[in-house]
């Protein structure tokens, strides 16, 4: 297959998934195709579903409506067998970095190897000191997650994603609690990679010069939907427009750009402000006269 077949195929995707929790709805028809090699940034605010479609993409959630392929496989009427197959080429950061903390990290990052492989123990142990050389982490193999700091836990689920040679990778804000110099280095080797690899790469984060720094494209997410996926050059020229271009910019633009520039007042802001309080505990409108009021009385 020649390259520029293989970079315009999916690896991933998704096409009018939906997932509801107890009847309210997460994720609202989302479409997304995420190409062989890319990596793609994708960004929303809390609560906006980022995990819920890492977990949807990953096999480990179930649509309540739509497809989701991956790596060829269709995972809603996927056998154990074809699950399995699939869980082989991908690994995943999550966002807690989900480290058994009964386990040292070398026995952490040997888990999928020893789980999905017949390798020899040997080649096992050379496996996962390469890893943990990798993220920098060699000299700490025999130590429990308890007693490593937060950026390392990090690094060790790291370590262990990257255990089985995944083609593709899911990260959960990979660089959240971090300091900059040890998120520029988790920066480095996503890139690397990609690059040097051919990995595709899912990054979830909300810090903005890492994602700058990664993305191939980047995608927006708003109340379970997409509001946008656009290339990086696209999304750092509505980071950069200033004063009268603003107005220009379109409502989604605009609520984008706050979003990208981190400022503390614009659509956002305003959006959340005019949320009805009692909307947002009950979760769907409803009628002002049934809201109830602190000064009503009864009787
Ligand atoms: N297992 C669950 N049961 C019930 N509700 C859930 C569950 N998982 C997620 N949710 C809800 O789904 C919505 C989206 O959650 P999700 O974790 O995907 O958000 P997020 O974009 O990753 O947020 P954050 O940036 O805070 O990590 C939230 O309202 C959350 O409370
Ligand atoms: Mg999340």
């Amino acid at each position: 297959m020649a390259d520029n077949e293989r970079a315009s195929e999916p690896v991933i995707s998704l096409r009018n998934v939906a997932k509801a929790f107890d009847g309210k709805r997460v994720i609202d028809g989302l479409t997304l195709d995420i190409m062989r090699g890319e990596t793609i940034v994708v960004m929303g605010g809390s609560g906006s579903g980022k995990s819920t479609t890492l977990r949807l993409m990953i096999g480990s959630l179930e649509a309540n409506e739509g497809q989701i392929h991956i790596a060829g496989t269709d995972i809603c009427c996927a056998t154990e067998d074809e699950l399995n197959a699939v869980r082989k080429k991908i690994g995943v950061l999550f966002q807690s970095g989900a480290l058994f903390n009964s386990m040292s990290l070398a026995e952490n990052v040997a888990l999928p190897l020893v789980e999905h492989t017949e390798l020899d123990r040997e080649i096992i142990d050379i496996q996962v000191k390469i890893k943990l050389e990798l993220v920098g982490l060699r000299e700490h193999a025999d130590k429990y997650p308890s007693e490593i700091s937060g950026g390392m836990k990090k690094r060790a689920g790291l370590a262990r994603a990257l255990a089985l040679d995944p083609q593709i990778l899911f990260y959960d804000e990979p660089s959240a609690g971090l300091d900059p110099v040890t998120s520029a280095e988790i920066d480095r080797l996503i890139i690397d990679l990609s690059k040097k690899l051919g990995v595709t790469s899912i990054v979830i984060t909300h810090e903005m010069d890492s994602a700058f720094a990664i993305a191939d494209r980047m995608a927006m997410l708003d109340k379970g939907k997409m509001l946008l996926v656009e290339k990086r050059e696209w999304f750092e020229r509505i980071r950069d427009t200033e004063g009268a271009d603003v107005e220009k910019l379109t409502d989604n633009e605009r609520l984008i750009r706050q979003f990208l520039r981190g400022d503390a007042e614009g659509p956002i802001t305003d959006r959340k402000a005019a949320t009805n309080y009692a909307e947002d505990l009950l979760g769907s409108p409803m009628p002002r006269e049934s809201i109830p009021s602190v000064f009503s009385t009864r009787g």
